[in-house]
């Protein structure tokens, strides 16, 4: 196993998680099997309780783990499938160490952080990055450690203590350092001071850089490469420009330019693994694919405007997984991906007296768009607003995908403007009389923590749905396995009435009790998931129902159902409506 850690200085938040994940691609691109583990800083045991105001997106995996938004981007560039273990707080590593102290484990020593702590976080290192996650039982080759924080904190103190034990624990031929930097353009000229002092504090810590990546927001010239090799006692070819490209999924390429993977080939003696020629021509295929899709997203200039219509577009972070599907679906349909976020309570009759400007901005942006998405949320500000705009998708046949709430708004629209029932969801209004939506009979209303509904479970298509788009688009599959995260459904006592007047419930639970998927006869695309699609959106495989939705918004629904493999059965099927 190599391990390859991924720390920064100088400032948090300049892309160490694209530069590790791109990383990793290049590794697999060389036919490796690559893991990752990230590493937060945190006294938290948990994403779950976290606020998405203030961390983003909570992130579920297929163990139902709710971890944040970086480990997300490791499953989609590397196409791994990662647990909740591979996410490692300080609250967690403590916690386990203390309950070993409980338990009497430490035979009555004093528990202290060097070694005690520092030996669990290395003991869970080596035990998670041999976790296999591609699917197969095969361990991975190499394994990419992202560092939360910056190095120097108080907080990651024991983690580079711990890594730094670790260089010896493995050896310095199985570990490697890329410490990314930052570079700061003031008045014209590159900065190259504060990657200096980043690069000193390292040293003093006893970890030695492989290689500086250095962000800045120009192309890093040979001077500064020069300046920077001389004064952090590494060789120019160990010192990487990373300047903002066109896309993150350009930062491999900008990698590979630079000679990063000759470096680790040598470094870690990598043709010594002799890796099988039909593990070379994948990972070469790889390489072909993802240049391929950068190069036609270069090309592309096609318009597509989504409307993504929510709670918190103040902090667009909190959708990050849904954004991410969007643009690997534009990639695929070869379109400039443009997203326009409108804030759902602006949207809501209310805000025409109070907030006119606001509200009739939101309705130029919600109409213009060639396609509406409502994501997953919880609460009740601004759910008339996205109610609305099903609505406004379903009569002016935009096409329109509802995800989690964006699925039970769509359910609460039809039932109100097409059934004439007066309803909602009973969280939405708990007075309400006849319910749409109600809590599933398993969940805990009092106790509101960990009583969701969470992580990979089935959607089973209907029979006669042969014809629904959805299903077309997911090869004809009988069953597809989708991310879940609720705590809410469609009542029961209404689907037959749904069903009869069109809001064809297309996939169900294993038991036919659940409704998972609905499909609106007669419109263009009109999709709701009670799952979250856009957690298993992969780079070069993007999640089927956001596909269908750019793809519709963009012209090409057509063209992609025709170039979609069909697995499951190769009868003739019906024009795209009618099912
Ligand atoms: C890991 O869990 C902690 C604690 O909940 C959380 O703060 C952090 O964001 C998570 N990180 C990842 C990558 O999931
Ligand atoms: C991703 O991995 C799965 C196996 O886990 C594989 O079936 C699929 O083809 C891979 N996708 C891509 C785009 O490589
Ligand atoms: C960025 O995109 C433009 C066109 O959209 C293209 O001409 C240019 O070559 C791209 N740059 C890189 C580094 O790929």
């Amino acid at each position: 196993m190599k391990y390859v850690v991924v720390s920064g200085g100088v400032i948090s938040g300049i892309g160490k998680g694209v530069i590790a994940s791109s990383t990793g691609l290049l590794f697999k691109t060389m036919g490796l099997k690559a893991t990752s583990i990230k590493i937060d800083p945190y006294m938290n045991i948990d994403a779950g309780t976290m606020s998405p105001l203030e961390h983003g997106e909570v992130f579920v995996l297929n163990d139902g783990g709710e971890v944040d938004l970086d480990l997300g981007n490791y499953e989609r560039y590397l196409n791994v499938t990662l647990t909740r273990d591979h996410n490692i707080t300080t609250g967690k590593v403590y916690k386990q160490v203390i309950e070993k102290e409980r338990r009497g484990d430490y035979l009555g020593k004093t528990v202290q952080i060097v070694p005690h702590l520092t030996n669990a976080i290395q003991d869970w290192i080596e035990k998670v990055a041999h976790i296999p996650v591609d699917g197969d039982n095969e361990v991975p080759d190499v394994c990419i450690i992202e560092l939360g924080g910056t190095v120097g904190d108080i907080e990651s103190a024991p983690f580079v203590e711990a890594l730094r034990q670790f260089q010896f624990r493995v050896g310095p031929e199985n570990f490697a350092l890329i410490h990314v930097s930052l570079v700061p353009v003031i008045h014209g000229e590159k900065k190259t001071k504060p990657t200096q002092a980043a690069i000193k504090d390292l040293r003093s810590l006893g970890l030695t850089p492989d290689i500086i990546a250095c962000r800045c927001s120009e192309e890093l010239d040979q001077a500064a490469i020069d300046k920077i090799s001389m004064f952090c006692h590494v060789g120019p070819n160990q010192v990487l420009g990373v300047h903002d490209v066109n896309s993150t999924y350009h930062v491999p390429l900008l990698l590979h330019d630079q000679k990063l993977m000759e470096f680790f080939s040598k470094r870690f003696k990598l043709d010594e693994l002799k890796l099988s020629s039909e593990r070379i021509a994948k990972g070469q295929d790889l390489w072909t694919r993802w240049n391929s899709i950068t190069q036609s997203h270069d090309r592309s200039f096609q318009k597509v405007t989504i409307a993504l219509v929510g709670k918190y577009t103040n902090l667009q972070d909190s959708y990050i997984s849904v954004v991410k599907a969007l643009e690997h679906s534009a990639l695929r349909c070869e379109l400039k991906l443009e997203i326009v976020w409108v804030e759902a309570s602006d949207l809501e009759i209310e805000s025409s007296v109070t907030n006119k400007i606001n509200y009739h901005k939101a309705w130029g942006s919600l109409c213009s768009a060639d396609g509406i998405l409502v994501p997953g949320g919880f609460g009740t500000r601004g759910t008339e607003g996205m109610i609305a705009a099903a609505r406004w998708a379903r009569e002016n046949l935009v096409p329109y995908l509802g995800i989690c709430l964006g699925f039970q708004v769509g359910v609460i629209d039809y039932a109100r403007h097409v059934l004439n029932m007066k309803t909602n969801s009973i969280e939405l209004d708990e007075t309400i009389e006849d319910p749409v939506i109600v809590y599933m009979p398993e969940v805990d209303k009092i106790n509101m923590g960990g009583t969701m509904r969470l992580g990979i479970r089935p959607a089973v298509f209907q029979e006669s749905t042969e014809n629904s788009v959805l299903r077309r688009l997911y090869g004809s599959a009988p069953t597809v396995m989708e991310r879940h995260r609720h705590r809410y459904e469609v009542n029961p006592e209404h689907i037959d009435e749904l069903e009869k007047s069109g809001l064809h419930f297309v996939a169900k639970d294993e038991k036919a009790e659940r409704m998972e998927v609905f499909e609106l006869k007669n419109h263009p695309y009109f999709v709701g998931t009670q799952y979250h699609p856009e957690y298993l959106s992969r780079v070069l495989d993007p999640s089927k129902p956001l596909l269908g939705l750019v793809a519709a918004a963009g012209g090409k629904l057509e063209s992609i159902l025709a170039a979609t493999v069909d697995h499951h059965s190769d009868q003739a099927k019906g024009p795209v409506t009618d099912f």
